[in-house]
C-alpha cells in the first residue's frame, strides 16, 4: 500500500474500530520517546483507533517472583502480587495491538518495562494446571529511541520481543526507531515525525488485515 507523505493521507479507514495500548517505558514525559509517540498516536486516532497511553514510570510495577501461582489460575491473569500490573494487563487484554515504546537502556528496554514483560507469565498458562491464553494473536509493535545507530542499538531488544511473541503466540508487526543525534531535535524533525506517521499507517494496515 502507498501513502502520500506530503499531505500525510492514509489510504484506508479502519473497517471496524480497533484498540491500541501504548506502554510507554521512558522516564521522561516530554523526552525523546514521548516526542515520537505523540504524532504516532495522533495519526492512529485520526483514523479511528482508540488508544490507551500508559506511562509505566508512574505505576507500581514489581518484579516477578517466579512463584508460578498464576499457572494454576484459568481464565484470569492470576498473579499473587497486588500492584498496578493487574490493571495494565486488563488494558492489554482489551486491546488489539500492544505498542512497547522505550528508550534503549543497556541494549534493552527500561527497567519498569522489563519488569512488566517478566510479569507476562500469567497471560500464558503453560506450566501448571491452568490452560489457555489471555492474549493469543494480539499484535505487538515497538517504538525505540537510542543513542547508537538503529541495528546496533535495537537488535537485542527486538530479538527478545520477537521470541517472546513466538513463545506467546503473539504477532510481531515491526519496529520504528530513531537515533538520538541531537537530543529532542532528532525526534521532532519532519523526517522523524513523517516516520511516526508512516509507522502508524503500517499498524493501521495490519489492524485492517484481520
Ligand atoms: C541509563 C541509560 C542507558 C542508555 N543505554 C543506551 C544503550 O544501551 N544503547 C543506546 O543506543 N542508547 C542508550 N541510551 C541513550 C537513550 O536510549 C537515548 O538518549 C533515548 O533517546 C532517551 O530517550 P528519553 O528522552 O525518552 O528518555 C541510554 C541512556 C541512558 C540514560
Amino acid at each position: 500500500m502507498s501513502y502520500k507523505k506530503s499531505d500525510n493521507t492514509y489510504k484506508n479507514n479502519l473497517t471496524i474500530p480497533k484498540k491500541v495500548c501504548i506502554l510507554m517505558g521512558s522516564p521522561h514525559k516530554d523526552g525523546n520517546t514521548a516526542a515520537l509517540c505523540k504524532p504516532f498516536i495522533e495519526e492512529l486516532e485520526k483514523y479511528g483507533v482508540k488508544t490507551k497511553y500508559i506511562f509505566l514510570y508512574d505505576l507500581n510495577i514489581n518484579p516477578c517472583r517466579g512463584c508460578y501461582s498464576c499457572q494454576n489460575v484459568t481464565g484470569k491473569y492470576g498473579c499473587v502480587i497486588n500492584d498496578d500490573v493487574h490493571k495494565i494487563m486488563e488494558k492489554i487484554i482489551e486491546s488489539d495491538c500492544i505498542v512497547l515504546a522505550t528508550p534503549i537502556f543497556s541494549w534493552y528496554c527500561t527497567a519498569p518495562m522489563k519488569a512488566l514483560l517478566d510479569r507476562h507469565y500469567g497471560m500464558n498458562k503453560y506450566y501448571g494446571s491452568a490452560t489457555g491464553s489471555l492474549w493469543k494473536d494480539k499484535k505487538v509493535a515497538l517504538i525505540t529511541t537510542n543513542g547508537y545507530e538503529k541495528d546496533y542499538a535495537t537488535t537485542p531488544f527486538e530479538q527478545g520481543i520477537k521470541r517472546l511473541c513466538k513463545h506467546s503466540n503473539l504477532e510481531y508487526i515491526g519496529l520504528y526507531s530513531v537515533q538520538d543525534k541531537d537530543d529532542l531535535a532528532s525526534f521532532t524533525s519532519s523526517e522523524a515525525v513523517t516516520g511516526a506517521y508512516n509507522f502508524a499507517h503500517s499498524i493501521l494496515d495490519r489492524l485492517n488485515s484481520k
